[in-house]
């Protein structure tokens, strides 16, 4: 800062401190990591722009923050409980109405209620590199404190509709286009120069500073048609989502009622969110996700844990996909397959992904040629000698798996990390195949892997844990969230989707049919029924894997013996026409269904959604129960970060374990007790785990009584 600078006070321990820079006071505020809006930050903040405001010395305030980022926004580990004072709204009011102009000067990510503040300010400048959003929904909330009302007054209804609704951030220079700033400062030493001359002219020039509410020019040119068209397919692509629904409201409101009464009904609106299951399950996932990350935080990582080449042995399904992830984030990638064949198919595979994100316009054909120019093909093992970690995605098999580990441990350099993608086998045993069991772990990617933000890290017993903090970072690189498990058949995923999928052609025998378990599934928050998956996966690659291992499945058996392997010849659970990826019911499906059911003696019921549920997820969080009774995990919210990265599980139900628990977990012990009492399957056996977790006493479920009421 300049040597004119004078430092006038720093209040509540440091979080705010202030300057002078000639005329302006730069207001400077302090709250690691992320400046976020506690009450502590609000009530210093606000006694300083009071007293500022009153001095007659003072020609402008210059709000800013030290650290990484401008305020990210309100505490959330203040939600749910009472309110203090100054409330943010508060804040953001005694800051509009300053006789003094603010300016916030901003960088990093200001977000929520810190580009709320940003928006009450009377100008806003940003650096560069800043990204600025109102991410509310993804946390079940709407912006609270002004954000539905100002944003669309800045940037017109339509265009804050969707940053609003998607959760999405701008950059410094499209905030500038759109109007959400009046101009970009350089992030270096002339940062609040820069910003203070700016304010200065400001003052000068003949127009007025007007401040958001009076800036009505947006609202009242808006094409109101065009808006509601917006609303509609936003809404449609939320079903479910109480934080969209009200978003879309309240931006509305924005359009159709004064600033005040806009004002107040997001107000209204926000605090009944605050108190909502939707939003307490989402926060949950929030603060559980940064838990998750923390893994291997404390070991020092050592050095020849940095990563920066990377290799993938198998260019298939995975392989072709974990080399696009790596290759997104700029990693140089050495791609290995068996032969040359193996590797162009791969290659093409991969160069035909690029080129449809380029068709979407999701991504420009320089990007996609840089992408895939960082992916260099190798017909054999021996190109990856260089690489600092190896992704293993060959065959699901021990004996290939082993092998491939023992020709890598002949090659890599010693230092390097060998990983396997395997989906169900054991990593201890894997790494018995080389000299280096401390260099050997699991990384489990989901499908498609480019796409996915979920990986099970899979510790093996002898894994190093320097490298777990190596991967936590590498994941953070990869813009995946890294969930560490133990080793067991499935891990943590596949284990629960196991268990989950284990009742699901009883359904079917006694009376459901695949729409019905779909749209169960759908109603329920998923983006997808398991019939309608299996059709989109593909039937044939657990008919392979059943009848490797000597195994049958009543009814996908069927399936795929009369060539009905799903989307892909077109015709599944369901059929397909010309094309389409639209399931529709097949009679053929439901007379094999029925007679299925008349071969074993079922008389066919109606079984409801309720059910439905209860028989495949019950069973899961049973499953996740013994899970975390074996360690394989050290928290319940790890097996939620799993569920709604890996396989779609809604968020704002907050993951299986979570739901569960909202549910009241004697009551999930008690349904568990009621359908094996039905059905007679052990499958429905609460575990020892989750009656210990749900407070009840093995006396206290007298598990005879309610088989017998059952049957009486
Ligand atoms: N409140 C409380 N804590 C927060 C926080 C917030 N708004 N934002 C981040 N944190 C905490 C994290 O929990 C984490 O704590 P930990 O180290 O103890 O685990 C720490 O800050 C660092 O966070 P990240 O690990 O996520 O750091 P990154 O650098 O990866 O990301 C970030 C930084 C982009 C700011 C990211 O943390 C983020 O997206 N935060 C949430 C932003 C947000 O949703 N803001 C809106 C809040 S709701 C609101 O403002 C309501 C208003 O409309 C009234
Ligand atoms: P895939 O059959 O599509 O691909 C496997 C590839 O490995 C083939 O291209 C094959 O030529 C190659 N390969 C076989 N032996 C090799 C060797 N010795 N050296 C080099 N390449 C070799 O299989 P997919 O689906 O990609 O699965 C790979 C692994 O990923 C498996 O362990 C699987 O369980 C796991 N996985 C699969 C998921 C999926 O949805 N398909 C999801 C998560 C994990």
């Amino acid at each position: 800062m300049s040597t004119e600078a004078r430092l006038v006070d720093g209040r509540e321990d440091g979080v705010v401190e202030t300057t002078m820079l000639g005329q302006f006071a730069i207001v400077s505020v302090n709250n690691p990591p992320v400046n976020a809006l506690g009450q502590s930050v609000r009530a210093a903040l606000s006694t300083t722009l009071g007293e500022l405001d009153a001095d007659e010395a003072v020609a402008g305030i210059i709000l800013t923050c030290a650290g990484r980022t401008f305020f990210a926004g309100a505490d959330i580990a203040e939600f749910g409980l009472p309110a203090l004072a100054p409330s943010l709204r508060d804040l953001l009011a005694q800051i509009e109405n300053s006789a003094k102009p603010v300016l916030a000067a901003m960088h990093g990510t200001p977000l929520g209620g810190g580009l709320e503040l940003a928006m009450a300010c009377h100008l806003r400048l940003a650096t560069l590199d800043t990204k600025m959003g109102l991410p509310e929904v993804k946390l079940g909330l709407i912006p609270g404190a002004g954000g539905t009302v100002r944003l669309p007054y800045l940037i017109g209804p339509e265009a804050a509709l969707r940053m609003i609704v998607q959760g999405t951030t701008m950059d410094a220079d499209e905030a500038l286009e759109a109007g959400l700033i009046d101009g970009i400062v350089s992030s270096g030493a002339g940062f609040l120069s820069e910003a203070v001359t700016f304010i200065q002219t400001r003052l000068l020039a003949p127009t007025r500073i007007v401040p958001v509410r009076g800036r009505r020019q947006k609202i009242e040119q808006a094409d109101r048609s065009a808006f509601e068209t917006a609303a509609i397919a936003l809404a449609t692509r939320s079903k479910g989502s109480e934080a969209i629904a009200a978003a879309i409201g309240a931006v509305r409101n924005a359009l159709f009622l004064s600033f005040e009464e806009a004002l107040a009904t997001e107000r209204a609106a926000f605090d009944a969110l605050v108190a909502s299951e939707q939003s307490a399950a989402q926060r949950h996932i929030f603060f559980a996700e940064r838990a998750a990350r923390k893994a291997g935080s404390g070991v020092a990582p050592a050095l020849r844990t940095e990563i920066r080449s990377v290799g993938v042995v198998g260019a298939g399904t995975m392989g072709g996909g974990i080399a696009m992830a790596f290759a997104n984030a700029g990693f140089p990638v050495v791609l290995a397959e068996v032969n040359a064949e193996a590797l162009e198919r791969g290659h093409a595979n991969i160069a035909r992904n690029y080129a449809t994100s380029v068709s979407r316009g999701s991504l420009s054909a320089e990007e996609a040629q840089r992408r895939l120019a960082l992916i260099q093909g190798a017909p054999n093992l021996a190109s990856l000698a260089h690489c600092d970690l190896i992704v293993e995605a060959v065959f699901e098999d021990m004996a290939i798996k082993k092998a491939v580990f023992a020709q890598l441990d002949g090659i890599a350099r010693p230092d390097a990390i060998l990983t396997t993608n395997t989906s169900y086998l054991d990593v201890n045993e894997i790494a018995t195949a080389t000299t280096r069991p401390a260099n050997v772990l699991g990384l489990h990617f989901f499908s498609p892997a480019n796409v996915m933000k979920l990986v099970e890290v899979v510790r093996a017993d002898k894994t190093d844990p320097a490298i777990l903090a190596a991967i936590s970072e590498l994941a953070r690189r990869l813009d995946k969230v890294p969930v560490v498990v133990g080793v067991c058949h499935g891990f943590v995923g596949n284990r629960m989707l196991e268990a989950r999928s284990a009742g699901m052609m009883d359904l079917l025998l006694e009376g459901a049919t695949p729409e019905q378990v779909d749209r169960a599934f759908t109603d329920f928050g998923w983006p997808m029924g398991p019939f309608q998956m299996q059709d989109l996966a593909g039937l044939d690659i657990s008919w392979r894997k059943r009848k490797s291992r000597g195994e049958s499945l009543i009814i996908a058996d069927d399936l795929c013996e009369r060539g009905r392997l799903g989307q892909k010849t077109g015709k599944g659970y369901y059929r397909y026409e010309d094309g389409s990826r639209k399931p529709l019911s097949d009679d053929v499906v439901l007379d094999l269904i029925a007679s299925a059911s008349q071969a074993r003696n079922i008389v066919r019921r109606e079984i409801s959604a309720e059910e439905i549920i209860e028989r495949t997820h019950y069973p899961m969080i049973n499953e996740g129960h013994r899970i975390l009774g074996e360690a394989i995990v050290p928290r319940s919210s790890d097996i939620d970060i799993v569920w709604v990265y890996g396989y779609g599980f809604p968020q704002y139900k907050g993951g299986p374990m979570f739901w569960a628990e909202r549910q009241g977990l004697d009551h999930v012990v008690a349904r568990l007790e009621h359908w094996r009492a039905v059905t007679g399957q052990p499958a429905y056996l609460p575990s020892a785990e989750l009656v210990q977790a749900a407070g009840l006493a093995e006396a206290e479920r007298r598990p005879d009584k309610a088989v017998a009421q059952v049957h009486s």
